[in-house]
């Protein structure tokens, strides 16, 4: 188990034969683990909006929904923003979506060289877990991070992938030190995930668009039993 703590940390020769499990709690991952979860056919992930809208067209622009944020905000012309809330099983269900973020796209983007790559967030913690002690592969954690720098909120969600669903560090003895750091920061700081992400600067940008109820939603352990996988360039599950 190796982590990431942003995507700049990648070296796609070193994914190879492992899983990698990428993280952006505020808010990608946690909103594509929401829409497929409500019934959305599949997620394309893209790098820019000049590229979404070009496989909106490609693909019928009637036929997908194009979503994302840029600076946490919902992107003009296009159907949904980021925040997980807005993808409700009536807004979804049946739709492919395309969509491109500031830090979680990219971050999925950077997985290519993987054998897999699964998409987590605290919604489907669990799943994660299990799905990565199934398989029995060496695995790198891939923060989204913000703005190549280290995002807590991220951090302690690779941590609690470290730990397996546990609470105690000491699991993460004789793992590289970015899974123990993680996991240090996780065994000090899941109890109030809210909380925590109040204090980070991705929460912060998002209590100040007025957007603080996301918070709350994306702390919510095990809200889903989904483990979506990129593959392809769409994501599923
Ligand atoms: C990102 O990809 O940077 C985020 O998910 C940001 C956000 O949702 O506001």
């Amino acid at each position: 188990m190796d982590v990431c703590f942003t995507p700049d940390e990648v070296v796609p020769s070193e994914l190879q034969g492992r899983i990698a499990v990428v993280v952006d709690v505020l808010r990608a991952t946690s909103t594509i683990v929401e829409a497929l979860a409500n019934g959305a056919r599949s997620v394309y992930p893209v790098a820019s909006i000049e590229a979404a809208v070009r496989l909106a067209q490609n693909m019928g622009r009637d036929q997908v929904l194009l979503c994302g944020e840029r600076r946490g905000l919902p992107i003009d012309g296009f159907d949904l923003g980021n925040s997980p809330r807005e993808f409700t099983p009536e807004r979804v269900a049946g739709k492919s979506l395309v969509m491109t973020t500031t830090n979680g796209t990219p971050a999925l983007l950077a997985t290519t060289a993987a054998q897999s790559t699964l998409v987590a967030s605290f919604l489907n913690l669990s799943a994660v877990v299990a799905a990565l002690a199934e398989a029995g592969k060496p695995v790198t954690v891939v923060c989204a991070g913000r703005e190549k720098r280290v995002s807590l909120d991220d951090a302690v969600c690779a941590g609690a992938v470290a730990l397996g669903g546990e609470r105690s560090p000491d699991l993460s003895r004789g793992l590289p030190d970015t899974a123990q750091a993680a996991a240090l920061l996780a065994g000090a700081r899941l109890d109030d995930l809210t909380g925590l992400f109040a204090e980070t600067a991705a929460g912060r940008q998002l209590i100040d668009a007025g957007l603080g109820e996301d918070l709350e939603f994306c702390a919510q352990i095990d809200r889903h039993g989904i483990v979506p996988r990129f593959h392809d360039g769409q994501i599923t599950i």
